[in-house]
């Protein structure tokens, strides 16, 4: 079983993923083999210190493990420190632990017999009072080689994925969306538009605009956890 959630910024809002695992109307049966996947800002690198420790201790007590791609409230310095996996599930991966598992940009994975495209990044609309390298990191943004890469196994799954993971929107959706958009990511949200365009998929989910919202097959998440499909 899969399950998708929106942003967590760490211990900041990991309240909504305990309490799916573990309330009343909790899924049953899952074990470690199961995957909840964070669509961005999840915060499992930050300080590198106590607050990472705790959080993963967290995440590694979920009955299923945890998979995340990166939005632009990470670390990207800590990120980078962390060894490269080669095809895991058939895309590079840094492993964190066992059970929390990074998935890179531009990938595409098959799990449990579906095929993902995935995509991080985004832009910090809150940079202004953030601190290079400290809380703030140019990364945020996927480079030239990464945006090749994702087109490059874009092409050679002949265009055609299951599902799309990304943490920012396609621009496509952007009218759909709240919050004020920011031309700081605009290279990229047209680069996602490009994919949106070009490959068949079935669902694509998101995060980063902190708001539950879903239009055609594109579906943004926030509070909702929802399983694979839904
Ligand atoms: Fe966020
Ligand atoms: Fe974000």
């Amino acid at each position: 079983m899969i399950w998708l959630c929106g942003d967590t910024h760490g211990l900041h809002d990991i309240a909504k993923i305990e309490r799916f695992f573990s309330g009343p109307e909790a899924p049953s049966g899952v074990t470690k083999q199961d995957s909840l996947i964070i669509l961005g800002d999840a915060g499992v690198l930050w300080d590198g210190g106590e607050g990472d420790r705790l959080f993963q201790k967290r995440l590694s007590a979920l009955p299923c493990r945890v998979l995340w791609i990166d939005g632009n409230h990470e670390n990207f310095y800590l990120l980078g420190e962390r060894p490269v996996t080669e095809n895991w599930n058939g895309g590079r991966v840094h492993k964190i632990t066992e059970d929390i598992i990074h998935l890179m940009r531009g990938q595409i994975f098959t799990l449990e017999g579906h095929t993902f495209f995935t995509f991080g990044g985004g832009y910090s609309i809150d940079r202004g009072w953030r601190v290079t390298f400290v809380s703030w990191w140019p990364q945020e943004m996927p480079g030239e080689p990464e945006y090749l890469a994702g087109k490059e196994h874009l092409a050679g799954a002949g265009h055609q994925v299951d599902y799309i993971l990304t943490h920012t929107a396609p621009e496509r959706m952007i009218p759909f969306l709240t919050q004020t958009p920011s031309s700081g990511e605009i290279r990229l949200q047209r680069y996602l538009e490009e994919v949106a365009s070009t490959v068949s998929f079935r669902r694509w989910y998101f995060g980063h605009w902190h708001q539950d919202v879903t239009c055609g097959s594109f579906r943004c998440l926030w509070e909702d956890i929802v399983p694979l499909g839904e």
